[in-house]
């Protein structure tokens, strides 16, 4: 069974989510067991106090080495990869979580307002970031992370799902319809309809490439680069 413990000041906002869908069922099945950490709760001050002030100056907390570290410390294995989550952190994509899902202990840390002491650094294996942005805390972070990586174990979902999503090859999923064929005057590309499944997978590239042109120009060089034209 894959194991993942999430060390965080905010454990309560993880169990609505982890209650719900494809990780409920991970869970469920034994695939995956999921530890969410008050790592507060190792803080050797007196009044468990976990941040202070920066040296040099400056605004906002830091947060303090010794109740993660002693955290890290008391989960971590010899198998473990330590995923340290903050904006500066290496901008996290779909073969990440690939790599990450192939790790059978991982150990995901959230700060919160405040940034972490840089000599975090010696105690974890990788810095991620899931975009541009500044969240109040690594917890969403941790959501996206652990719902990206616990969907590719084996179990969770169909392999054919997997196959066909986007950033397979660097593309993004094709479009797909349902019923009804007409909506508000928007009708389905009949040529889904026409039962005819060599000219549908043709259609299907076809969009699935212009989309990926249209919306992410970046992934779209990278497909191309990767077919060798
Ligand atoms: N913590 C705050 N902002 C974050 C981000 N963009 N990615 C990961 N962790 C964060």
């Amino acid at each position: 069974m894959k194991k993942i413990v999430i060390l965080t000041l905010f454990p309560n906002v993880f169990k609505e989510y982890f209650n719900t869908s494809i990780i409920k069922n991970a869970i469920d099945k034994k695939i995956v067991e999921i530890n969410v950490v008050n790592f507060r709760e190792f803080s050797k001050d007196k009044h468990k106090k976990v941040d202070d002030t920066p040296y040099g100056g400056g605004a906002g907390m830091v947060l303090t080495l010794q109740p993660i570290v002693d955290a890290i410390n008391c989960y971590k294995r010899a198998e473990s990869k330590v995923i340290l989550l903050t904006p500066s952190g290496r901008q996290y994509h779909q073969k990440i979580a690939k790599d990450f899902s192939l790790s059978n202990h991982l150990i995901i840390i959230c700060g919160h307002y405040e940034g972490f002491d840089e000599r975090i650094n010696n105690y974890i294996d990788y810095s991620i970031s899931i975009g541009d942005y500044v969240l109040s805390g690594g917890e969403l972070a941790a959501m996206v992370l652990t719902d990206s990586i616990v969907r590719l174990y084996d179990g969770s979902i169909s392999k054919e799902s997997l196959l066909t999503e986007s950033f397979e090859n660097n593309l993004l999923d094709y479009p797909v319809y349902t019923k009804p064929y007409e909506y508000d005057k928007h009708f389905v590309p009949s040529v889904l309809l026409s039962g005819n499944h060599k000219k549908i997978d043709k259609f299907r590239k076809e969009q699935q490439l212009l989309k990926t042109k249209t919306n992410r120009f970046d992934l779209y060089l990278k497909y191309k680069k990767n077919i060798g034209d």
